[in-house]
């Protein structure tokens, strides 16, 4: 049985998908992830309660799940909940707990259709039992895909992420294990939630949805390099022309990484 990483190393991009961005000349991100923002005021607009805003996102998800896996992006971050949500209404809270359990049970199947891999990142150990049961079932539902991977940050905190990290290579220095010297920049990645992800850690691009401009807390270490795409359509709202614009915008940029102009 191959490990998961020999089976990502020899994933080859869909056919189909190669053939679309080749005829649209488009670069597609490798490691995807956004930012969904905005369903709190995508339901206010329409004089709705905020969970009506969640509900309607949820779908948003499901559709741009599909976008990103058929241009051929081989990881799918999305920001479903930060370590700063807790402080939201309990009400509020208890609805996004509930979110996954509806997410999975109605779009499993067409996940293990497309040979996509449910994966978190996130203290997954904070939430709710029956949310951690809907989240470990489609894990081990899409455990042998070998597609895409759509990763959901839950309970997710970037510099929980990084503290967390530094406290195990910590221990493991006190122990006499590790030199402190040892300690890179590759080693310090590993030790993130992300780390499973090896060399598709660092998102190539963030997108953030809402027109606001901030990273709120998500991935700060690995987003080092990340390009950035700010839209002010709201999540409920993205759509496919959404889908596009951020990918040819993308396709533009000049990643210099330090150096110079390629
Ligand atoms: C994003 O939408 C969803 C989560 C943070 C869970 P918001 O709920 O933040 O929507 P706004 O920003 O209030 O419009
Ligand atoms: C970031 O959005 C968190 C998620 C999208 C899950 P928020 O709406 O919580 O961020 P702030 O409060 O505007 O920074
Ligand atoms: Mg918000």
């Amino acid at each position: 049985m191959p490990s998961f990483w020999q089976r990502l190393l020899k994933k080859q991009p869909d056919a189909s998908a190669l053939r679309t961005n080749q005829a649209n000349h488009l670069k597609v991100p490798q490691h995807l992830a956004i930012i969904m923002d905005g369903n709190g005021r995508w339901a206010k607009q329409r004089h709705r309660p905020r969970i009506a805003g969640h509900q309607e996102g949820m779908e948003t998800v499901k559709r741009v799940t599909k976008m990103a896996d058929a241009v051929g992006v081989q990881v799918l971050t999305l920001y479903a909940f930060s370590t700063e949500n807790w402080t939201r209404p309990k009400d509020e809270v208890s609805f996004l707990m509930k979110l996954p359990e509806r997410f999975f049970n109605t779009f499993v199947p067409e996940l293990v259709a497309k040979n996509i891999r449910v994966s978190t990142i996130g203290d997954v150990s904070q939430l709710p039992e029956t949310t951690q049961a809907a989240v470990a079932a489609a894990k081990e539902k899409t455990a042998g895909n070998t597609g895409m991977i759509l990763n959901f940050a839950l309970n997710y905190g970037g510099r929980h992420d990084i503290v967390t990290a530094s406290q195990s290579l910590a221990a493991a220095v006190a122990r006499g294990e590790l030199a402190a010297e040892a300690i890179t920049e590759e080693l310090f990645a590993q030790q993130l939630t992300t780390g499973y992800l090896g060399s598709l850690a660092d998102p190539d691009l963030v997108i953030r949805t809402s027109g606001e401009e901030r990273l709120s807390n998500f991935l700060p270490y690995q987003a080092a390099y990340a390009e950035f795409y700010f839209t002010k359509v709201l999540w409920p709202d993205f759509g496919q022309a959404d889908f596009d614009l951020a990918l040819t915008t993308y396709t533009k940029r000049d990643r210099r990484f330090g150096g110079v102009k390629s």
